[in-house]
């Protein structure tokens, strides 16, 4: 009997869970993906969940917390490895135990996603032989050219009407039907569950590390929709998901250079004509995360969208992205609709040819948009040089002078203007920025300030500094030293907000003597309050018609002149 995945697989303990947290070194975990180097008492490097040239992710051992300051990830070491993975909490945490060296009792070990992948390769199987009894579904995937061979590479498989296999398997595996349907694979219809693809071609859809999360079926006709994917779950994103990158990552690094499409069987008819580095989104736009993702493996990206008005929009709007990116982008030159039909039409040296063809980006948006102006009059060729002007602004902005060269040489083809007369043009006046810079203000650490980098630095002044007044302090630092003060120096107890300010804080600060700092800070405290009273003096001076108070208030005033002459001016921390 197959036993069920669910007995026995209790939580994993807080404690568990915290000790991990305190044993992991999380410079050396995230060393192990990206390059950091030393910043202020932290690191920093590349960030691994966008693309980016210079480093805004920085990650502080003391906090125990990453952040990037360019796109906001953020969070302590399980996040990290969570999110770099792709794992659920769970896994996460198991993975990290492992390499701390901690046990965790084995009943814990089956992890929901393990379950997941279970069943749906488990489907995934009988829908494969499922392929191999439907003569109308073999017949569908000969008419587009597949032969047995490369139906088996790809693992296709077909879903009969009205299935109900995916029900019976998790009804096999014991897995309660509501979870079965959270996985994508049945819904409800009149009160009964039955398989979500129902007449349909299966694609299996694997993630990086091979597992298969999700599935793609097309229809054998004409029914509406054309796709059907797996929804949304916990591990199947389509914002994050490259169909085929698993094969495509490692032939793309070497190659130094990815292909992407449109459609599954764009990238499908890549792979038959022996182009593996090729990729496709799954019917949404581009994303950052895809970018991230590609960029990863390569720099150099050959898109080649659907040749139609619709791929051609497509197209413009991942070129804005990619080349804002830093990706060096071509576009392929189809001469049908799309790559699937163009390696039905003309074979699979078509596909390659259409490579070796592809016109670098800046040339591809001269033409593009020349077509969208009247360039025989001279309000259309204003119009056309006004629509290129942001592209040539970001070329200059990003340096790309070679670039920017061939591009205003073709603007120049296109137009009867000369080279020198383009580049006047998009050079003169002041227009909107597409990329911007953020300016991160510098400014001098204060007295607050030096006292939670040496509070975060220094176990051994906490109780001193705790006992510091800091009924002056701003509000985010009393919040700050409230917290760890309540959690009894709990630093895993702070808000993210509060990490990633100290986190700057200690970046921010060079190390220097400890002790000298906090009489500094304390000798600058005693200032302001100092101050403080004497304004307080000086108010209440104006105010009041009492001349013996005035007197005292005199004599006050003068003690604290005194002592204030005696702290001095300077003082270390500002
Ligand atoms: P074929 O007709 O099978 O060649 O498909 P195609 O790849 O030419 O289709 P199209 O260019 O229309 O769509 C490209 C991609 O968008 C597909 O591979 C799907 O991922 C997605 N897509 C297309 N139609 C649908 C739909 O009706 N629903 C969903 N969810 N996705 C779709
Ligand atoms: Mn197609």
């Amino acid at each position: 009997m197959f036993r069920t995945p669910f007995v026995g697989g209790g939580m994993i303990s807080k404690e568990t869970v915290q000790l991990i947290k305190e044993k992991a070194d999380i410079v050396q975990v995230i060393s192990q993906y990206v390059s950091l180097q030393k910043s202020g008492s932290g690191y920093k490097g590349l960030c691994p969940f966008h693309s980016e040239k210079t480093p805004s992710f920085h990650v502080n051992p003391v906090l125990k917390f990453y952040h990037c300051f360019g796109c906001g990830a953020s969070g302590d070491v399980i996040k990290f490895v969570q999110e770099i993975e792709h794992l659920s909490f769970r896994d996460a945490v198991m993975r990290l135990a492992r390499q701390v060296g901690i046990d965790i009792p084995i009943s814990t070990v089956r992890s929901d996603f393990t379950v997941y992948t279970a069943y749906l390769s488990r489907v995934h199987a009988k829908y494969i032989s499922q392929l191999n009894k439907s003569k109308e579904a073999t017949a569908y995937l000969k008419a587009r050219g597949f032969t047995n061979q490369q139906i088996d590479n790809f693992e296709l498989g077909y879903c009969p009407e009205r299935s109900t296999i995916a029900v019976e398997m998790a009804r096999e595996m014991t897995l309660p039907l509501r979870k079965a349907a959270s996985f994508g694979l049945i819904k409800q219809t009149n009160g009964k569950y039955v398989d979500r693809f129902s007449n349909r071609i299966i694609i299996p859809i694997r993630n990086d590390s091979e597992n298969l999360v999700a599935f793609g079926a097309r229809t054998l006709g004409h029914e509406e929709p054309k796709y059907l994917n797996s929804p949304e779950t916990r591990y199947f994103s389509k914002g994050s998901m490259l169909f085929l990158f698993h094969i495509a990552k490692k032939v793309a690094k070497k190659l130094d250079f990815i292909v992407l499409t449109e459609g599954y069987f764009d990238a499908l008819a890549f792979h038959r004509a022996g182009v593996t580095n090729a990729v496709a989104i799954l019917g949404t736009a581009l994303t950052p995360e895809h970018i991230a993702k590609i960029a990863s493996s390569t720099k150099n990206v050959i898109l080649c969208f659907d040749s139609d008005d619709a791929g051609e929009r497509a197209t413009i709007r991942a070129l804005e992205l990619l080349v804002k990116q830093g990706l060096n982008v071509a576009i392929a030159n189809l001469t049908e609709d799309d790559p699937d039909s163009l390696y039905q039409k003309r074979g699979p040296s078509s596909l390659k040819e259409s490579l070796k063809a592809a016109l670098q980006y800046e040339k591809y948006i001269v033409s593009v948009v020349s077509r969208k102006h009247d360039l025989s009059v001279s309000a259309g060729v204003e119009e056309f040089l006004v629509a290129l002007k942001p592209w040539a602004q970001l070329l200059l902005s990003q340096r790309r002078f070679e670039r920017y060269n061939r591009f205003i040489e073709s603007v120049s083809a296109t137009t009867n203007l000369s080279a020198a007369q383009i580049d006047e043009f998009f050079r003169s006046r002041k227009l909107r920025t597409i990329s911007k810079v953020e300016h991160h203000k510098r400014h001098l650490p204060s007295g607050e300030e030096y006292l939670v980098y040496l509070y975060l630095t220094h176990e051994d002044m906490r109780n001193e500094i705790h006992n510091v007044d800091k009924s002056l302090f701003s509000e985010r630092s009393r919040l700050f030293f409230e917290k760890m003060r309540e959690s009894r120096d709990q630093i895993d107890a702070l808000d993210e907000e509060l990490k990633v300010w100290a986190l700057k804080i200690l970046e921010a600060i060079p190390p220097g003597d400890p002790v000298k700092i906090l009489n500094d800070v304390k000798k600058q405290l005693q200032r302001k309050s100092l101050e403080r009273r004497i304004s307080e003096i000086d108010l209440e001076f104006t105010s009041t018609e009492d001349s013996t108070r005035k007197m005292k208030l005199l004599s006050e005033r003068q003690k604290i002149a005194r002592l204030l002459d005696k702290l001095g001016g300077g003082t270390g921390a500002k």
